[in-house]
C-alpha cells in the first residue's frame, strides 16, 4: 500500500517528486491520463505502483487516494496560451479534477495534500516582489483555474480538516521538462530550439521578467510541506521560487553561451495573458517550511541544456553537442 499519491506523475513536476520520494526508499502510487504527461517520463520510476486514469473521474480519484497519507497533486494542463485556446479544458482538468481529487481523498481519510499553485495568481500587478498577502488577480483562464483549486485547498482544511497547503510556483524548468510543444514553458523551447541550431522566438521586446525557478527548489519545497506541522501550514498558500528575477533576453544570452548556438532571436508579438514582470518574495516559506533555493538560476540552467543535450528528442531528432564547457 502506498503511503504517497503524485498526481500527474508522467509530467514533469510529478515525476521528479515520484522520483525524489522513491530515492528516500518511500511508497508511491502515481496517477497519470497522458494527455500531456509521457511515458518516457516514467523511465527510473519502476518501484512507483502507477493508475492510468483520468482525475475528472471520480472512480479514479478514489482507487488513487486509497490508503494513502499525504497527496502531491500536480496533475493539470500547465500553460497559459493553452487555456486561452480552450478554457473549458483547462477548467475540467484543473478545477473539476481538482475538487474530485479533494473529495476523495476527504472520503479515503488522506491525512494532507499539498497543491501544485501557479504565480498566475498574481496577474500583472506592478508591485514587485508578490507577496502572498497581495490580493489576487488572475488574468488568464488558468490563472482563474489554479487560483479556484487553491481555494478549494483552504475551504477543504476549514470545512473538512483535511490537512492542505498550496505551493505557488513561479516558472518551473528542468530536466524533463517537454520541449516539443509551442504550449510548452520557455525555457524548455529554447533548449531545445538553440541546441539542434533553430531560431528561437521572443514574444514581446524580451525585457519582460521572470523568477525561474529550478525543478530540484520545487521538489524540496514540496518534501518540506509534507513534513511541516499541520497548525503552521494547513490552509494556506507559499511562494515557491528563488526570489530573483532574470529578463528573456538576458536568458537567451546566457543560453547563447550553454548551448553554442550563434544566431539571434527572432520577435513577434506579445501573447494574450502575457504578464510583463514576475518576482516572487519568499520570505514566508523560508519561515514556515524552513525553504531556501538549493541550486540558483544559471547551475539550473546548466543541467538543463545538458540533459537536453542529452537526450534524444521525442521527434527522435539527436540535439547537437555541447560547446566544450568554459
Ligand atoms: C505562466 C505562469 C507560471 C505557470 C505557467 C504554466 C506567470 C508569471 N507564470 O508562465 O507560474 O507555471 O504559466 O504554463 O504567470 N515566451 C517566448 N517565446 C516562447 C515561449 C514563451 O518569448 O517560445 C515568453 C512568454 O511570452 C512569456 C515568457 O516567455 O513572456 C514565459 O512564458 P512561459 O514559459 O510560457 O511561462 P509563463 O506564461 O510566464
Amino acid at each position: 500500500m502506498a503511503r504517497f499519491l503524485v498526481t500527474g506523475a508522467a509530467g514533469f513536476v510529478g515525476r521528479s517528486i515520484a522520483a525524489a520520494l522513491l530515492a528516500r526508499g518511500e511508497t508511491v502510487r502515481g496517477v497519470d491520463n497522458f494527455l500531456t504527461g509521457k511515458r518516457s517520463n516514467l523511465a527510473g520510476l519502476d518501484a512507483m505502483e502507477l493508475i492510468e486514469g483520468d482525475l475528472t473521474d471520480p472512480a479514479v480519484c478514489a482507487r488513487a487516494c486509497g490508503g494513502v497519507e499525504i497527496v502531491f497533486h500536480e496533475a493539470a494542463l500547465a500553460s497559459v496560451p493553452r487555456s486561452v485556446a480552450d478554457p473549458l479544458a483547462t477548467n475540467r482538468h484543473c478545477v473539476e479534477a481538482t475538487l474530485n481529487l479533494l473529495i476523495a481523498a476527504r472520503d479515503a481519510g488522506v491525512r494532507r495534500v499539498i497543491y501544485a499553485g501557479s504565480s498566475s495568481a498574481y496577474g500583472d500587478t506592478p508591485t514587485l516582489p508578490k507577496h502572498e498577502a497581495m490580493p489576487v488577480n488572475p488574468i488568464s483562464p488558468y490563472a482563474v483555474a489554479k487560483l479556484a483549486g487553491e481555494h478549494y485547498m483552504s475551504v477543504f482544511a476549514r470545512v473538512y480538516g483535511l490537512e492542505t497547503a498550496t505551493l505557488r510556483y513561479f516558472n518551473v524548468f528542468g530536466p524533463y521538462q517537454d520541449p516539443m510543444s509551442h504550449y510548452s514553458g520557455v525555457l524548455a523551447i529554447f533548449c531545445r530550439k538553440m541546441l539542434a541550431g533553430e531560431q528561437p522566438v521572443i514574444y514581446g521586446d524580451g525585457e519582460q521578467s521572470r523568477d525561474f525557478t529550478y525543478i530540484d527548489n520545487v521538489v524540496h519545497a514540496n518534501l518540506l510541506a509534507a513534513e511541516a506541522p499541520a497548525e503552521k501550514i494547513s490552509g494556506t498558500v507559499m511562494n515557491v521560487a528563488t526570489g530573483k528575477r532574470i529578463t528573456l533576453k538576458e536568458t537567451f544570452r546566457i543560453l547563447r553561451d550553454l548551448t553554442g548556438y550563434s544566431g539571434e532571436p527572432a520577435y513577434a508579438a506579445p501573447r494574450t495573458g502575457d504578464i510583463h514582470d514576475s518576482l516572487a518574495d519568499i520570505s514566508r516559506a523560508q519561515e514556515w517550511i524552513g525553504y531556501t533555493p538549493q541550486v540558483d538560476f544559471r547551475e539550473g540552467l546548466r543541467r538543463t541544456v545538458e540533459w537536453y543535450a542529452m537526450t534524444e528528442g521525442e521527434t527522435g531528432e539527436h540535439t547537437r553537442k555541447l560547446p566544450v564547457a568554459r
